[in-house]
């Protein structure tokens, strides 16, 4: 079995309203760097847009408190540093899987969501700046209501797997990828992201941009991260947010 490295101060709790909402907190506070709130069950998930995250126990949810040495321009970019070790974490679990990294921060697998990312930044009492980045990963439900259909691992597997294997994996590679990311920067973390990113060269809406829904064909990653759109005019647009369905 896979333990948790010495870096992480790990809280452990049964039920919590949200492992984002209390990392945040304890981060205003001044707790340290890879401190990680794990949760058995959340009453109030919270997911990108103001949505819920349905939290149901079997289910796993955790947040990390992070001060990188990047600067806040860039923090966006461990969307992309997170999804990286959730696939490789899938991938070592359940093998025969067919992960897909839809941008800016889903995983998928057999396309279907298998995990959720949100980041959320804040000031701590000394006025310094801190990040948490919480991760929901589907391993016994599947819950309904997601716009794409939803999976978890158990789906995938034949011997049922658990929190208790999968948290230490995850954790393991998340040090791994953000320590990639701060070492060698993104554009390795770009390179590994597009050998797995899901739809590229595929026709595309993206929702939630003002003033209008933008359509075109998804043609790459921009190196800060933004999804490259060409329209039908020619044109490329570098897009930094909103939700993209396949048209
Ligand atoms: C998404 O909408 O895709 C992002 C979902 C993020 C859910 C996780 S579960 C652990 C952490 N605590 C929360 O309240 N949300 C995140």
């Amino acid at each position: 079995m896979v333990s948790i490295p010495e870096r992480i101060h790990l809280l452990e709790l049964d039920v919590v309203d949200s492992t984002n909402r209390l990392a945040y907190d304890l981060g205003f506070s001044g707790a340290k760097p890879w401190t990680i709130v794990h949760a058995l069950e959340q009453t109030s998930g919270r997911g990108r847009r103001q949505n819920d995250w349905l939290s149901p126990r079997g289910n796993l949810f955790l947040s990390a408190i992070l001060k990188p040495i990047n600067g806040p321009k860039r923090w966006s970019e461990l969307s992309f540093v997170i999804s990286l070790a959730v696939a490789d974490t899938v991938a070592e679990v359940a093998d025969r899987s067919i992960i897909g990294l839809k941008w800016p921060n889903d995983v998928l697998v057999n396309n279907k969501k298998i995990s959720g990312i949100l980041l959320e930044t804040g000031n701590n009492v000394k006025k310094e700046g801190y990040l948490v980045v919480g991760v929901g990963l589907n391993i016994a439900h599947s819950p309904a209501g997601t716009r794409y259909g939803a999976t978890c691992i158990n789906e995938l597997i034949s011997e049922k797997s658990s929190i208790k294997i999968i948290l230490p994996i995850l954790i393991k590679a998340m040090i791994n990828w953000y320590d990639i990311w701060e070492n060698s920067g993104f554009l390795e973390i770009r390179r590994q992201w597009l050998k797995r990113a899901h739809g590229l060269g595929k026709r595309i809406e993206i929702i939630g941009i003002a003033p209008k829904t933008q359509e075109g064909i998804y043609t790459g990653l921009s190196k800060d991260g933004r999804l490259v759109l060409t329209k039908d005019n020619g044109e490329k647009e570098l897009v930094s947010a909103g939700t993209v369905t396949f048209v």
